[in-house]
């Protein structure tokens, strides 16, 4: 099973959008995925039609008693694709289990029994650093960062590194990370500048493609689809195919790190 985190803790850069495309590529693929929505927001468990409000099971259900990670999980109505929802209650967990040691680790630990289930899960983290974010990134092998192509995004983004440092520091935990160049319009001067900082100073954790600007993603939320299985040929899915292909590739560079040094 292949954990991969998206995360960024300034909002609307396209971490959804970017969760529920891969996944859909994966799925249509023949992988089995797990997709789970750790923003009490709830964006993608709306995006694929269930309210954060009323829902009685959900990713808080687990921090509550891990055991019960199978009841929480719901069908998304696309095949090989399945939900484990957010419910708005995990805005109150910071405050409830803030200082309580071990809580870094209930998602981890949750996930590990569905080792036989899913080939693929996904998190797509909340805005926010947090017990979820913290969470994310202690059960991750890999993490996304979505990063809009715009100057502002630039700062954000190094904060989120700082942040990460500081955690992999604490937790002595390992992963890898890959910058994903997002919202790109290349008739935008600011567009094309952003990117080139980026290049400039994130070199090799950047991924060297972008996913473009493309207004289908809108209306692929709208209805509630991802994407790559409304519209594979679009240009914003066939982007998101091209990052998946890169990540698959990494995916096997590291089993095979791990197979050599073990
Ligand atoms: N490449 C793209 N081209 C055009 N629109 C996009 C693209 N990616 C995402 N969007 C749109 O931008 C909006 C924000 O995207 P998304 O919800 O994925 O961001 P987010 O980082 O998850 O936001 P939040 O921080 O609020 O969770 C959505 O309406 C989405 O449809
Ligand atoms: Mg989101």
């Amino acid at each position: 099973m292949h954990i991969w985190a998206v995360a960024n803790q300034k909002g609307g850069v396209g971490k959804t959008t970017t969760a529920v495309t891969l996944a859909g590529h994966l799925a249509r693929r023949g992988k089995t995925v797990l997709l789970v929505d750790m923003d009490p927001h709830g964006s993608m468990t709306t995006y694929f039609g269930h309210d954060p409000d009323s829902l009685d099971q959900s990713l808080y259900t687990l921090f509550q008693d891990v055991e019960r990670v199978m009841d929480v999980i719901i069908p998304t109505g696309f095949e090989n694709l399945s939900l484990l929802p957010a419910s708005t209650a995990l805005a109150t967990l910071d405050r409830q289990l803030g200082t309580q040691e071990g809580k870094g680790l209930v998602l981890k630990n949750g996930l590990r029994s569905l080792e036989a289930r899913y080939e693929y899960v996904i998190l797509d983290c909340p805005p926010l650093l947090g017990i979820l974010m913290v969470n994310a990134l202690a059960a991750c092998e890999h993490l996304l960062l979505p990063v809009q192509t715009e100057f502002l995004a630039l700062k954000g983004l190094e904060r989120m590194l700082r942040t990460i440092a500081m955690i992999l520091n604490a937790r002595k935990h390992h992963f890898i990370y890959t910058i994903v160049p997002t919202m790109f319009d290349r008739r935008t001067r600011a567009s094309l500048e952003a990117l080139r900082s980026m290049r400039e100073q994130f070199g090799t954790e950047l991924w060297d493609s972008v996913i473009p600007i493309d207004t289908q993603f809108r209306e692929a939320s709208r209805v509630g689809k991802p994407l790559s299985i409304m519209v594979p040929s679009s240009r914003g899915s066939r982007a998101y195919e091209a990052l998946l292909d890169r990540l698959l590739g990494q995916a096997d560079n590291v089993r095979h790190l791990q197979l050599v040094t073990s």
